[in-house]
């Protein structure tokens, strides 16, 4: 749980599947308002990148464990262009983008054990004048007394087009059902795992960015925090 003296500073959760957009709109609502962000499926990622550069996929769990909260990964969130992230000073930021790396990093977001190693984390980043949380569980789980809750979703075809065009912006060629074969994939095991499940909150505000444009989420999203305040 956060700590009590943190509860006063403000938080937006923005949770929703991969794809969705929620990365863009929460480094844009986070930019507009001057506060902290935190790219929690970044952390996923980085732990994911560790246990695999470090040949320790098949090692126990409590092995992993003691892997992920001992790794040295940094985040730095004063450029322009999202979270840049470095493991032991190496700069992972596009490597952490890969489809390996995302499917490792969903297989162990299953595990009890590494998300409470990265909650604390987490937690430390509730920082004055306020955080946008982006991730699966920052509404249900992280922060459950975030001001805003919101769940940003879009349909499966269209998230699986959008990561395309990403790809072939990076000179890369992938099919798109072999997409939307891992979107479903990775939907499915965030949806169904038994720990802090991909749900909205209860009092979660919906977004479906189907077919609509990132600003105009931006905008809807900071409506409504501007009515709440
Ligand atoms: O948002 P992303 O695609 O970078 O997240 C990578 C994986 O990490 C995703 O498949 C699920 C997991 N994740 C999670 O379980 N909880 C979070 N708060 C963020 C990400």
């Amino acid at each position: 749980m956060a700590t009590s003296s943190a509860q006063h500073i403000p938080v937006i959760a923005i949770d929703g599947p991969s794809g969705a957009g929620k990365g863009t709109a929460s480094m844009l609502v986070a930019r507009r308002l001057g506060f902290h962000l935190l790219d929690s499926g970044a952390m996923y990622r980085v732990a994911a990148l560790h246990i695999l550069r470090s040949g320790l996929k098949d090692q126990p769990i409590e092995r992993i464990v003691e892997a992920v909260t001992s790794m040295r990964a940094r985040f730095d969130t004063s450029g322009d262009d999202g979270v840049r992230v470095l493991l032991d000073q190496d700069d992972v930021t596009l490597e952490l983008r890969t489809e390996e790396t995302g499917g490792m990093a969903s297989e162990i977001a299953s595990e009890p054990a590494i998300r409470s190693a990265l909650l604390t984390t987490q937690h430390t980043m509730r920082q004055l004048p306020g955080l946008v949380a982006d991730g699966r569980d920052m509404g249900t789980a992280v922060f459950p007394d975030a001001i805003l809750k919101v769940f940003l979703t879009a349909s499966a075809e269209e998230r699986a087009a959008r990561r395309q065009r990403q790809l072939n912006q990076q000179g890369k060629q992938v099919t798109l059902e072999s997409l939307l074969q891992d979107i479903q994939a990775r939907d499915s095991r965030d949806t169904n795992r038994t720990v802090s499940p991909l749900k909205p909150a209860a009092d979660a505000l919906i977004i479906d960015s189907t077919g609509v444009s990132i600003n105009n989420v931006v905008d809807h999203i900071l409506s409504v925090w501007h009515e709440r305040r």
